[in-house]
């Protein structure tokens, strides 16, 4: 035995001996709270298969928003739901200035100023009417260099709208440079960009295809990465760095911890990882059946994910987190 004199339970014993040694922290200060925001609808609409989770209306929107800034959460990720009569094969209704998204940023930044960080999701499919996240070509594929053009329009109107961090998610080829020129060029130097990085095409994406009432038929296998491919997942992230990402991000979180490891070992940014929404619901369902304790659950695979070496989580959770920790 290398270490006979050993007995690491002594660390172990009590409260305030397991505080003081703890290695991996987790505060409400690394958490970032994903919101949905739709048009059309006069009350908050409860998604299913996320419990506790909403579509909120302008309104409630805002009070929710003030509530995890109060709890001190990170920031909040904006995704916008329009009706489906706004939606159209490019996804205009992102652009406009009175689109939804564009109008909770602008309610948003006006309560809550820089108080907190404010991050929008800089992605066309909730707003096309084919629910893929780019422009198609004739053939029907997604056109990489067209989407690029439609993201830094996106990507000016939420930094006009009031964002402070744009999160582009759908794994096209040279969308953040792309971006950073359109931003710099608008003059939104100091818009942060949030590059989805390493985005897996993942069955836990599920229930947020309902969260933003997606009109997806097929998969998104030619943009996102198959789930086996650690290798190429660190390529995405050294080019999202060299092309100017400010933070990167690995996703979903849970089943790649090992890439967002290997991530964290390479990046020069603060790395994100997203907890998505079939890893929230599936422990929401667990739970529910009296199988798992969820604050328990919750607070493991957080701290988990933490200790993996991300510096930032975005989680359903990360008011109730915040709660729970208070
Ligand atoms: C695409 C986007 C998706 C999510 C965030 N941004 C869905 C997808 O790629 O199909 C998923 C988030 C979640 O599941 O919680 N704009």
């Amino acid at each position: 035995m290398p270490y006979p004199n050993h007995r690491p339970r002594r660390l172990r014993s009590t409260p305030a001996m397991r505080r003081l040694v703890a290695q991996t922290s987790l505060e409400p200060r690394h958490l970032v709270l994903p919101m949905f925001v739709a048009d059309g609808i006069a009350e908050p609409r409860a998604i299913e298969s996320m419990p506790g989770v909403f579509q909120h209306t302008r309104d409630s929107l805002r009070k929710a928003a003030a509530e995890a800034v109060a709890a001190g959460v990170g920031g909040l990720m904006l995704f916008g739901v329009p009706t489906d009569g706004d939606k159209d094969a490019t996804g205009s209704v992102g652009v406009a200035e009175d689109g939804i998204l564009n109008v909770a940023l602008r309610d948003l930044a006006a309560d809550l100023g820089s108080d907190t960080v404010l991050m929008a999701d800089t992605c066309l499919d909730e707003f096309t009417d084919h629910g893929h996240c780019g422009v198609l070509d004739v053939r029907g594929r997604v056109d990489n260099d067209l989407t690029n053009a439609r993201y830094v329009e996106l990507a000016v109107a939420q930094a006009n709208s009031g964002a402070h961090v744009v999160g582009p998610s759908g794994m096209m080829d040279g969308q953040v440079a792309a971006i950073r020129e359109g931003l710099d060029a608008a003059g939104h130097a100091d818009v942060v960009i949030l590059a989805y990085a390493a985005k897996f095409a993942s069955g836990f994406y599920g229930p947020f295809r309902e969260a933003v009432g997606s009109s997806l038929q097929g998969d998104r296998r030619t943009y996102q990465q198959n789930p086996g491919n650690a290798r190429e997942a660190l390529h995405e992230v050294e080019l999202d760095i060299d092309e100017g990402a400010d933070i990167i991000m690995v996703k979903p979180a849970m089943a790649y911890l090992d890439v967002v490891r290997a991530a964290a070992e390479i990046s020069p940014v603060p790395v994100a990882a997203y907890q998505v929404s079939g890893e929230y619901s599936m422990i929401c369902a667990a739970a529910a059946n009296g199988w798992i304790d969820l604050r328990t659950v919750a607070l493991e695979t957080l701290t988990s994910i933490r200790r993996a070496g991300a510096d930032i989580v975005l989680s359903y959770w990360a008011t109730d987190v915040a709660d729970w920790l208070a």
